[in-house]
């Protein structure tokens, strides 16, 4: 291990993130009783400019006035090349930033935007005496966020999280998309012409470059990397296909833009049964071998060592977080 500690983000389950417009107020109660582990309260592009004070509104009487149990709560607010976005941050935490675990931050291009953020919302915890701070997520959507994302991702201790925002993205780096987070079928390889066999297309993923530099970024410095959207919430089997590569590469969550895709997110990012008890038997059998003075031995006939039980620990401490949430 190297000599520089990683200091984990505050720990939250974030396994689905539902996305709320603001100016919607009537769908903020099922939001509440959904089984989204995050909701984000939508000030940006969900919000058409002539609703934007209205949907403020909206958020700061539905943060004070409604029961949201124990839902980790988050606006996202406007860009910092808007108008909009001081008065999102400045009349929201002063009118409801006790209720407010988090803030998302769109098209984050720099280091020094997360910092301008975080000055604002001190200053304003101050003033106000709040005692909890407010945690940042960022929203990795442009280019310039792409370039920039190892320092975004340390930029604040506020930071928990980033999260790939593929639409944005795509629209920043010109990407040839079909559906949002989706895939395109040009982005393929054509099996080899030489050997008399048919030749075959085989699909690749468009976003892995992408997916995999955040996720480093965010597990260098102890924030949960998070998928963002799947436009097309009719296509279950397209959003669980998109999910599960994001789990694979070590993203906790991905977004519900519907409220039908909160249980597939919740279903593909929580480790199974199998997955627990299989990490049980290996902290167990890891015990033993350290009893018996050895740093590997083999279960179910594949070798484990000291790497195995680090990942182990991972999965038993996630599967503990949705036992108790
Ligand atoms: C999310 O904001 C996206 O642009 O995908
Ligand atoms: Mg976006």
């Amino acid at each position: 291990m190297s000599f520089h500690l990683i200091e984990q983000a505050t720990a939250r389950l974030n396994r689905s993130e539902l996305a709320v417009p603001g100016s919607q107020p009537d769908m903020f109660e099922k939001a509440a009783a959904s089984d989204a582990d995050v909701i984000f309260l939508d000030l940006e592009d969900a919000v058409a400019p002539d609703n934007k004070k209205q949907a403020r509104k909206n958020i700061i009487k539905a943060l004070n006035d409604m029961d949201w149990g124990s839902k980790t709560l988050s606006i996202r607010i406007n860009g910092l090349d808007t108008h909009y976005m001081y008065r999102d941050v400045v009349d929201i935490v002063e009118q409801a930033g006790e209720r407010l675990d988090l803030i998302m931050v769109p098209k984050v291009g720099t280091a020094a935007d997360v910092y301008a953020v975080d000055m604002l919302v001190t200053q304003i915890e101050d003033a106000k005496g709040y005692k909890k701070r407010i945690g940042f997520e960022h929203i990795i959507e442009t280019a310039l966020g792409m370039q920039n994302v190892t320092e975004i991702a340390a930029a604040s201790k506020r930071n928990e999280s980033l999260h790939f925002g593929v639409a944005d993205y795509a629209a920043s780096t010109r990407a040839r998309t079909t559906v949002i987070g989706g895939v395109n079928p040009d982005y393929s390889v054509l099996t080899d012409a030489g050997d008399g066999h048919e030749r075959q297309v085989h699909w690749g993923d468009m976003w892995h470059y992408a997916l995999a530099r955040m996720v480093v970024a965010c597990r260098a410095n102890g924030l949960r990397p998070v998928d963002g959207p799947f436009g097309d919430f009719q296509d279950k089997d397209g959003y669980i296909a998109a999910a599960k590569r994001a789990a694979v590469l070590g993203c906790e969550g991905k977004w519900a833009i519907h409220p039908s895709q909160i249980g597939l997110a919740n279903e593909v990012m929580s480790p199974s049964d199998a997955e627990v008890n299989k990490a049980e038997r290996i902290l167990v059998a890891m015990q033993e071998a350290e009893k018996a003075g050895k740093g590997a031995v083999s279960l179910d006939g594949r070798l484990i060592d000291f790497a195995s039980i680090r990942q182990a620990e991972v999965l038993v401490e996630k599967a503990r977080q949705i036992s108790v949430a």
